[in-house]
């Protein structure tokens, strides 16, 4: 069975939509480039979703946005204002899914979520109350309010994760692999939360993702790291028969038995 999709799942995001501009970002950890002189935009409202191989700097570039990396060359503009400065959290309420769920394993999963609305007054208890268990409600994760991350399958956790930042009410939600680890009903579920929020309260979503469905399903426009490198930026429908061979192989490797590719891994 299908779990129900409950519309209106924030309530309160009034304030204008965030723009999010990539300038010439650059990461390196000592010798090591992660980032080379990466360059787009993402304009208020815009679902955006960013692909790549495992370890092409998909995380790390997701961890600027937030002000969890410093660059080393470039910068990230929030409406403007650069990401790393104290006011522009602040007033910009942004909410990072993180790869790994990143829960407080002494928590419940209800006060996992009750945690930053408490701490930034939302309202009284109950009012707070509400807000999480409509975001429970969504995921489908009533039944677990009580229960601790450990007593959570990994699905299970990544839909707290993603609970928990409903409730924030961000005005930029950033998703690392949402629906790694979830089953297609469930990964369907995702998507559509992801398009509902842009459709009906503008919010600006940054979702990194392998799912090539979730791409060409919500994205207005993806981009394609590789190597640390920007190789694709433009709508999903030009991912269905992509001129680049990388690109290609990327979405459609070809599983060669006669010579496999990790016999050349063997020395
Ligand atoms: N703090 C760090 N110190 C050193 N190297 C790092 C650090 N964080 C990331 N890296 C390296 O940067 C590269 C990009 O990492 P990143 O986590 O962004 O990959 P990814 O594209 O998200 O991959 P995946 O799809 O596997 O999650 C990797 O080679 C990784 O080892
Ligand atoms: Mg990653």
């Amino acid at each position: 069975m299908n779990p129900p999709i409950h519309r209106n799942p924030i309530t309160a995001v009034e304030s204008p939509a965030v723009g999010v501009t990539i300038d010439g970002l650059t990461k390196n950890f000592g010798t090591f480039q992660a980032l080379k002189n990466v360059s787009f935009t993402v304009e208020p409202g815009e679902i955006f979703v960013l692909m790549g191989p495992s370890g092409s700097g998909k995380s790390v570039l997701l961890k600027h946005i937030v002000g969890l990396e410093a660059a080393t060359a470039g910068r990230v503009l929030i409406n403007g204002q650069d990401a790393t400065a104290e006011h522009t959290l602040e007033r910009i309420r942004i909410a990072l899914v993180f790869q790994a769920g990143a829960l407080f394993n002494s928590l419940s999963v209800y006060d996992n979520l009750a945690l930053y609305p408490r701490e930034h007054r939302f309202g009284d208890e109950a009012t707070i109350r509400d807000k999480v268990m409509r975001a429970l409600q969504i995921l489908s994760l009533e039944n677990s309010a009580q229960k601790f991350p450990s007593e959570l399958s990994g699905g299970m956790r990544k839909r707290v994760a993603i609970a928990r930042a409903l409730v924030m009410e961000p005005q930029l939600m950033l998703y690392d692999e949402p629906t790694s680890e979830l089953d297609p009903v469930m990964s369907a579920t995702i998507s559509e939360i992801i398009a509902t929020l842009k459709d009906e309260y503008h919010v600006t979503t940054i979702v990194v993702s392998h799912d090539r469905e979730l791409a060409l399903g919500i994205a207005d426009r993806v981009g394609i790291l590789m190597g640390g490198e920007l190789v694709f930026l433009g709508p999903p429908a030009s991912l269905r028969q992509p001129a680049d061979p990388r690109i290609a192989d990327f979405f459609h490797p070809r599983i060669d038995l006669k010579n496999p590719r990790f016999k050349t891994l063997e020395t």
